[in-house]
């Protein structure tokens, strides 16, 4: 079955890059010209995604906002002009159908993931997590997708991180199943090192069946006391067929300052405004340091 909808879990408290998400989302920092939560549902777009929801709570307003029209902001940029400030303007609103849902207690993000299950329905579901920024030739979650589409499974997108990372995120059990792709058989979240499967990490996408939902509602808090996808994600391995794609891509944790900054590097110098000057900069920079 296609995978038509996205889910974008973007209710947490930006604990990691304090004090500048005191008041501000963490979606909504910009990456050069753009908020963090734009290149997220731009990659979803991009791979055929038609329906977005964005799991949201009571200080994020300001990313609806962002997505609906600002008619005064258009006039003026119509008015002076500048035709490419309007079109970027306009552009954001109507990248897709954009649906929104608050998780009204910060419990976990599997707690976030069961607040889509009446937006989903009975069909698989792409999620994407709002700090993992991808850069890739072919959309990640697109490469997830294909893989579920596949083998009518569920898929997670991992790559291989370091002993000293894996404990950041969660280690899978695989079996090789095709070319970058895996079958999974369990998984741990943030394991201690006695407890890791393999150095393989899922990295901020999924593809998920939407019997997923079940388990979440039913689901006890576990590490850090919250209600963690990953143990639903270790029921429905066992109840239902579950792959993983090491993705093709590099990936970047704008979540935490250092991850965030390297992003930002990376992005300015293909962005055509910067790119040539930031080279320029960093070469100078360099040659003082
Ligand atoms: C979350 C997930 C974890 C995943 C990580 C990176 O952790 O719970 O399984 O490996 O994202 O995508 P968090 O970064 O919220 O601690």
């Amino acid at each position: 079955m296609k995978v038509r909808k996205a889910v974008i879990p973007a209710a947490g408290l930006g604990t990691r890059m304090l004090p500048a998400t005191k008041t501000v989302p963490k979606e909504m920092l910009p990456l050069v010209d753009k908020p963090v939560i734009q290149y997220i549902i731009e990659e979803a777009v991009s791979a055929g995604i038609e329906d977005i929801l964005v799991v949201t709570n009571r200080a994020k307003s300001a990313m609806d906002d962002y997505f609906d029209y600002y008619p005064e902001l258009e006039e003026r940029l119509g008015r002076a002009g500048k035709e490419r400030e309007l079109q970027e303007v306009r552009r954001a609103a109507d990248l897709a159908n954009i649906f929104y849902v608050r998780q009204k207690e910060t419990k976990g993000l599997g707690h976030a993931i069961w607040r889509a299950k009446r937006f989903v329905g009975d069909e698989p579901f792409a999620v994407l997590l709002g700090d993992d920024i991808m850069r890739s030739d072919k959309p990640v979650i697109g490469q997830l997708i294909d893989a579920a589409e596949k083998y009518a499974a569920s898929c997670v997108g991992v790559q291989e991180v370091s002993t000293a990372a894996i404990s950041k995120y969660s280690s899978v059990k695989v079996e090789p199943l095709g070319p970058r792709t895996f079958r999974v058989t369990d998984m741990v979240e943030k394991p201690r090192p006695e407890e890791i499967f393999s150095h393989y990490a899922i990295l901020g996408r999924y593809v998920l069946r939407p019997g997923i939902f079940d388990i979440l509602e039913n689901l006890k808090p576990g590490y850090g006391g919250e209600i963690q996808l990953t143990d639903g994600l270790r029921e429905l391995c066992k109840q239902d067929t579950m792959t993983a794609v090491d993705f093709e891509g590099k990936r970047y944790d704008t979540g935490n300052l250092k991850g965030f900054l390297e992003a930002t590097i990376d992005f300015s110098l293909d962005h055509p405004e910067t790119g040539a000057w930031l080279r320029d900069f960093l070469k100078e920079k360099a040659s003082t340091l």
